[in-house]
Parts: C-alpha cells; sequence; structure tokens
C-alpha cells in the first residue's frame, strides 16, 4: 500500500512546472475517436485518468504509441463501438464521453456507467436530455448505457437546465458530425471546453461560442486528425498557489494561462497573499497572517468547485470564522473528518463548511478520500507540525503530475512509501 509522508513547515521556494490539464486531456483522447485518423496530442499530464483513457481505448481497437512522455499517437482507426471494458469504464467519471464519441461516430453506443469522485448523486440527465434532442434512443440496464439513432444524428436546439461540463461535452462530441446545425444555450463556459472544442476545430469541425453560454456546432461530413497541445491544468495551478500561500512561501509557478486563474488569484489576495501575474507563470508570496474570507462555488468563471478542499486546508490558518459553500455538487465535504483529524475546527452545516482558523494543525494518519480531497491532506501536512500519513493516494495519482516529485523541489519533506498491506488474522482462541 502506498503513502505519502510528510514532516510539515517548510515554506515552499522555487519554480514548479504545471502539467497538461487532466480535464482537456480525457475528453481530447476520447475525441480522437470521431477523426477515424491519426492524432498526436502533446502536453499530455504523467496521470492514472489519462493511462486509464488509452488504455480504454486500446481495447477498444485503437493504436496508441507514446513518442515521449508527454506526447501520444493515437490511431482510430479500428476502433469498434461497444467495446469499452466495463471495469476500466467504472473507475472514471470522464469516461462518459465515450458516450457522445460512439454516438458522434457510429450512431450507435453501448458504455458501462462511468465512475469517479463520490461527491454525492451525479445523474446524467442532462446528458440523454442532450443526446435525445439530437436523434439518439437512450436506454439503460445491467449497468450499461445503450443508444441507437434510427433516423439518423440531427441538429437541434438544446437548453440545459444545469450547467453541466459532461453534458456540455457529450453534446459536442454527439453533434459534430451530426445533419445540420446544434445549438447548445446554458453550456458550460470551463476553458478544457474551449480546449476541446480547439481540438475538433483544428481536426475540421466548426464550432463556435465555446467560452460562452451559448455554443454553435454546424455539422460537418467528416473530421481529419491533427498535433494538437493540451493546456495547463488550471487547478493543479491553483493547488500550488495554495500550497504555497500555506507555507508561507515564495514560489514561481510556471506554464499557466493566468486567466484562467482569476477567481483563485482574487480569493488569495483578498486573504492577503500576494500574487504577481506574468504571461504564463504566476509568482505567489506570503508574509504575513492570512484574512479570513468565504467563498463559493460556481460553474467557471467562478471559484472552481475542485479547489475546493484546499481552500479549506488554508482557511484553517486564517483568524476567524471563514464560510466555505458548495454551489456545484451535493456533497463535496467528506475530506473535512480527516481534517479535523489534524486539529481543524470545521462543522459542515448543509452545503457550507465553517471553518474557525487559527487552531494549530497536527500530523496525522489521513485518508486521500478523493482526488482534491487527497490535495487538501497534503498541504495541511504540508503546515502542520510533525508527521501526517496519507493513505489511499490512488486517488490524488489519478490527477496530479508527480505532486510528491514537484513538492519535493520545492524544498517540501514530503515522500513516498510502500508499505505491505496490513492483513487482520482472526484471534486464535
Ligand atoms: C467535471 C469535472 C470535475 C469538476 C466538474 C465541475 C471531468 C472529468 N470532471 O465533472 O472535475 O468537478 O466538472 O467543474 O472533467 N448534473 C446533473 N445532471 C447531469 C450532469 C450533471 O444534474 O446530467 C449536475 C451534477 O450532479 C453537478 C452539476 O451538474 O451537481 C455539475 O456537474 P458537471 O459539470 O456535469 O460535472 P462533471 O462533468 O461530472
Amino acid at each position: 500500500m502506498d503513502k505519502i509522508v510528510i514532516h510539515g513547515g517548510v515554506p515552499l521556494r522555487g519554480n514548479v512546472e504545471i502539467s497538461g490539464s487532466k480535464n482537456a486531456a480525457l475528453p481530447i483522447i476520447i475525441a480522437s475517436i470521431l477523426t477515424e485518423d491519426v492524432c498526436v496530442i502533446e502536453n499530455l499530464p504523467c496521470i492514472n485518468d489519462v493511462s486509464l483513457a488509452l488504455d480504454i481505448l486500446k481495447h477498444m481497437g485503437a493504436s496508441v504509441r507514446m513518442l515521449g512522455k508527454n506526447t501520444v499517437e493515437i490511431d482510430t482507426k479500428n476502433v469498434r463501438a461497444g467495446s469499452s471494458p466495463y471495469d476500466l469504464v467504472r473507475r472514471m467519471r470522464g469516461s462518459s464521453y465515450l458516450l457522445g464519441a460512439e454516438i458522434g461516430r457510429f450512431g450507435h453506443a453501448h458504455v458501462g456507467w462511468p465512475g469517479g469522485c463520490d461527491f454525492g448523486v451525479r445523474p446524467i440527465d442532462q446528458h440523454i436530455k442532450g443526446f435525445e434532442a439530437i436523434g439518439a434512443k437512450i436506454n439503460i440496464e445491467s449497468g450499461y448505457i445503450e443508444a441507437t439513432t434510427p433516423n439518423g444524428i440531427n441538429g437541434s436546439q438544446v437548453y440545459f437546465d444545469v450547467v453541466s461540463v459532461g453534458a456540455t461535452i457529450n453534446l459536442i462530441l454527439a453533434s459534430v458530425m451530426a445533419n445540420g446545425n446544434t445549438v447548445i444555450d446554458n453550456a458550460a463556459k470551463e476553458p478544457h471546453i474551449v480546449d476541446l472544442a480547439n481540438f475538433l476545430n483544428t481536426c475540421g469541425a466548426n464550432i463556435t461560442g465555446v467560452g460562452t453560454d451559448v455554443i454553435k456546432i454546424k455539422g460537418v461530413k467528416k473530421l481529419h486528425g491533427c498535433t494538437y497541445a493540451i493546456i495547463p491544468d488550471m487547478i493543479e495551478a491553483g493547488t500550488y498557489m495554495i500550497a504555497a500561500a500555506a507555507t508561507k512561501g515564495n514560489v514561481r509557478i510556471t506554464n499557466v494561462i493566468p486567466k484562467h486563474l482569476d477567481s483563485i488569484t482574487a480569493k488569495l489576495e483578498e486573504m492577503g497573499v500576494e500574487i504577481e501575474e506574468h504571461d504564463d507563470s504566476v509568482i505567489v508570496r506570503r508574509k504575513g497572517e492570512l484574512n479570513r474570507v468565504n467563498v463559493k462555488t460556481l460553474p467557471y468563471p467562478g471559484f472552481p468547485t475542485d479547489m475546493h478542499p484546499q481552500m479549506t486546508s488554508l482557511l484553517c490558518l486564517a483568524h476567524g470564522v471563514s464560510y466555505v459553500t458548495e454551489g456545484v455538487f451535493e456533497n463535496r465535504f467528506k475530506y473535512v473528518d480527516e481534517l479535523r483529524r489534524m486539529g481543524a475546527s470545521i462543522k459542515v452545516d448543509g452545503k457550507t463548511a465553517i471553518i474557525e482558523g487559527g487552531h494549530p494543525l497536527s500530523g496525522a494518519p489521513v485518508i486521500a478520500v478523493d482526488l482534491r480531497a487527497g490535495a487538501a491532506m497534503i498541504i495541511a501536512g504540508l503546515v502542520a507540525t510533525g508527521k501526517t500519513e496519507i493513505s489511499e493516494i490512488s486517488s490524488i495519482e489519478r490527477g496530479y503530475d508527480d505532486i510528491v516529485g514537484k513538492l519535493h523541489s520545492l524544498g517540501a519533506n514530503i515522500k513516498k512509501i510502500q508499505e505491505p498491506d496490513t492483513i487482520y488474522l482472526p484471534k486464535a482462541n
């Protein structure tokens, strides 16, 4: 069993380079299915979710060749619909994009129910609403979602009832080669959606309006392959910004798009952290005490839900009472119990965490209950006195490229250890 062990108290200093965006890489890898051609994707993060997405494509008949640590060549000519293995698909949320990609290319799909972090109920009714609007018939049975398009895929106007990253991406994938035009109203505006559309447009698609809440897709007959570089990961960047602020550090974070970090930068500045923006880097410095603030997570350009647990760790260090309200998911507070083990004073009332900051954090054995919760444990461990031991770190490795190596290079006392699994034997009589 792998664990991350941290001895806290070292201010982070130096440079750290941000990897490609997980949430852009996954739909773009899967979108390559639509091209029936060779795509070269660059700036891929080395994370388990990307390996999993590539494994799924290989099982479906794609030829996948790494051209370096961060570049992959994918040839999807021989991909077959309905051939993604259930046990791989159920391990990540991004596998839901197989539905849109299979509908878009083959006119039918058969995909296992997607998995991902447990934030309460994560329905796919809006994905289905989108597919049905363009002519799909959907049937859910025995853990699988099946789609057919008896009268073809026909462009349509769809108004989403909730702003959903996944539903927006899936409808783009399914309709990019539809007959006629599709308009998505109340679309999500996240930078990874813009990145997906840029990739598809480079392959010959005709998508406009991405980054606004109305996306227009003119169906094209065919897509071709291309070479495309993924945007930097704004959540990884935000996590290092918070780690630097928490440890009273001074860190230059490179390979970022500062505009994507606006909501995080604004909140950190409100807390008294100094942020210096450059073309493709930000410098984060903290000298004094932190101010308490309130945060509400929202779809982009609001404060990202994927920065919520990390922000709570930081607010444990700010004197006074801060409120973090979750505005996207039903339940994202499972990490709070783990922070309490380290001495944090946090109450949860409905969708709000009430944090009484200023209580000293002390190292403890904790669990990474999900991906960003794991990042929050690391941040708390970096400032806690003594030793923090984080287990179940596979959640962290799903989405952070070499987080231990990157933090170590910034001076943190952090390492990954392997321990044999504990086996509890029954007591002898
Ligand atoms: C994606 C990201 C995840 C991020 C989230 C919000 C990936 C692989 N995952 O998840 O990291 O936290 O966006 O930025 O990119 N909803 C419905 N019906 C639906 C779909 C969604 O009610 O059909 C609800 C969800 O339950 C949630 C909200 O809409 O409350 C937003 O979810 P959504 O944007 O779809 O998140 P994901 O695409 O699952």
